[in-house]
């Protein structure tokens, strides 16, 4: 097997000699990449941003902007990476540097102070500078009646590419200046060119320092052959929670096996009566491909943690931490969405309802992973899904409740309600499906059902809310599902 490399800035160099669990960001700065700050190392602040190639979604390549705090650096064995020195350079190669149009418009707009957080801003703007599909909504003469509000602009910039990504001192505004006034990359950029070719393939890895293994396979068999072998070994997608197990729990792994880049679980199908997602696809991926077809999904992604995470995470990691405060379980609950299990003897499908068994854990067996999440189709039409958090982006459930109903001649005929954060395990709201249904939709079905919502679950006290909060958030959610589809339209 070929040594672990990886081209940072168009220089390939090797991995080694560091160790199976060190990030990205720690393998930067060794060499003496320091615009690559660490900030949280939790992936909460932005500080770490780098970009990677990775299949595109409207290009062969997107440049997609991730959290080098999280990511070990053997997971991109192979792979591309631009730092922020990186885009200083990359405009004009061979000539001193000048900055890129993204690090321009923060400068000549006040966006950085003391420049702790700017590399990382920067990485994620350019990420967003460089979406193909970013220029096709600008519009320079828009205004607000336009269709440009104050998270879009004119340039077509969505500022929740920024989301991840906080800063102590300059103050948002001239950031977003800047992130509004880019323009488009010119026909010579060489990131923009890069785009057209295929991003790096997955290499097969097998990468050990110090009686530490780091693998990648090339193939779902491989994988699970090996994962019959190695009981021990800890899958890694995206890595944005065992990142932070490894960061700040100190957790350390003798064999880490990623799944991130296997084919057979990065595949979408929309077919006749479901809607097969693979459980690698992260959620960036899932939410532009699928374009708003499964609207409580739609829902779901720009309240789940940041564009940075999201451009790591996956649903298999969603579902395989088996937390109770996950976001997916619930909306997924409400979709009566199953998931496929695959081990080296075959594959089984499980209704997610059946799938959690007690506190982060599940009916999958050592040596199964999660190859793909089915979603049934007929949707139902009226759905919702309320994050109750202290903040509205990039933040934990204190509450998520996902609402699918459907609602035919003023008569609730079905109704599936998801509900996080309430019980040690996301949890269906069985009793309150059972006061709505064969009901009318009325404020007097409503409010029964809500008082029923109010009393499911087992919520507990916990530095992010009180059980009694929990319990009288639930039942709000289904008085604000009640009030948004019902409320007239002002004229
Ligand atoms: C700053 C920050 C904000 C966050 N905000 C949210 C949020 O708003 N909502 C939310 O729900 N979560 C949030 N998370 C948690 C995390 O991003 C999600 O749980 C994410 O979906 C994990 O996906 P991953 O691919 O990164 O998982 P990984 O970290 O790679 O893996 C997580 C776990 O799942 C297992 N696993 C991964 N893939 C598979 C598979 N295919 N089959 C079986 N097991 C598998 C791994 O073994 C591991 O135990 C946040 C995390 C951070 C760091
Ligand atoms: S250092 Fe804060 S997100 Fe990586
Ligand atoms: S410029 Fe100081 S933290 Fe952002």
């Amino acid at each position: 097997m070929v040594a672990a490399r990886i081209t940072v800035n168009g220089k390939e160099e090797p991995i080694a000699p560091v160790a199976p669990h060190t990030t990205v960001l720690d393998f930067l700065r060794e060499r003496g990449l320091t615009g690559t700050k660490e900030g949280c190392a939790e992936g909460e602040c932005g500080a770490c941003s780098v970009l990677v190639a990775r299949p595109g979604v409207n290009k062969p390549t997107d440049w997609v902007a991730v959290n080098a705090c999280l990511v070990p650096v053997a997971a991109l064995d192979g792979q591309e990476v631009v730092t922020s020195e990186g885009l200083a350079t990359a405009a004009e190669p061979g000539t001193p540097a000048v900055l890129h149009p993204v690090q321009e418009e923060m400068a000549v707009r006040g966006g950085s102070q003391c420049g702790y957080c700017t590399p990382g801003f920067v990485c994620s703007m350019a990420a967003e500078y460089y979406r193909p599909d970013r220029c096709a909504h600008a519009d320079p003469g828009a205004g607000a009646a336009d269709g440009t509000d104050a998270e879009h602009g004119p340039n077509g910039f969505d500022l929740h590419a920024l989301s991840g990504n906080l800063c102590r001192c300059t103050g948002y505004r001239p950031i977003r200046d800047a992130a509004f006034a880019v323009g488009a990359p010119t026909d010579d950029d060489p990131l923009a060119r890069r785009r057209e070719q295929a991003p790096p393939a997955p290499v097969a890895t097998e990468y050990t320092q110090d009686d530490r293994v780091f693998l990648r396979k090339d193939t779902l068999a491989e994988t699970l052959r090996l994962l019959r072998e190695r009981p021990d070994a800890v899958v890694v997608a995206g890595s944005t929670d065992w990142g932070v197990e490894v960061n700040i729990r100190s957790r350390r792994a003798d064999c880490v096996v990623a799944v991130d880049r296997l084919p057979e679980l990065r595949a979408l199908r929309v077919e006749s009566d479901r809607i097969e997602i693979g459980a690698a696809l992260t959620l960036t991926e899932i939410e532009r491909r699928l374009d708003g077809t499964v609207p409580l999904l739609a829902e779901l992604f720009p309240q789940f943690a940041s564009r940075l995470i999201r451009n790591g995470a996956t649903l298999g990691g969603n579902l395989g931490t088996g937390s109770p405060i996950g976001d997916s379980p619930p909306v997924l609950l409400a979709l009566e969405a199953s998931v496929v299990l695959a081990d080296a003897d075959g594959e089984r499908e499980v209704p997610l309802a059946d799938y959690f068994t007690g506190y982060r854990r599940s009916v999958r067996r050592p040596g199964e992973l999660i190859r793909a999440v089915r979603v049934p189709l007929p949707l139902s039409p009226v759905t919702a899904f309320h994050k109750i958090a202290k903040r509205r982006f990039d933040d934990i459930s204190s509450v998520a409740v996902a609402f699918a109903l459907d609602i035919e001649e003023g008569t609730v005929r079905k109704a599936r309600i998801g509900l996080g954060g309430v019980a040690a395990t996301p949890v269906r709201a069985l009793a309150t499906e059972a006061a709505l249904e064969g009901r009318p939709w009325s404020a007097a079905t409503a409010e029964a059902a809500a008082r029923v919502l109010r009393g499911e679950g087992t919520p507990m006290d916990d530095h992010r809310a009180s059980s009694l909060y929990r319990s009288a958030m639930l039942g709000q959610s289904l008085l604000k599902l009640y009030a948004q589809t019902t409320e007239a339209v002002p004229s």
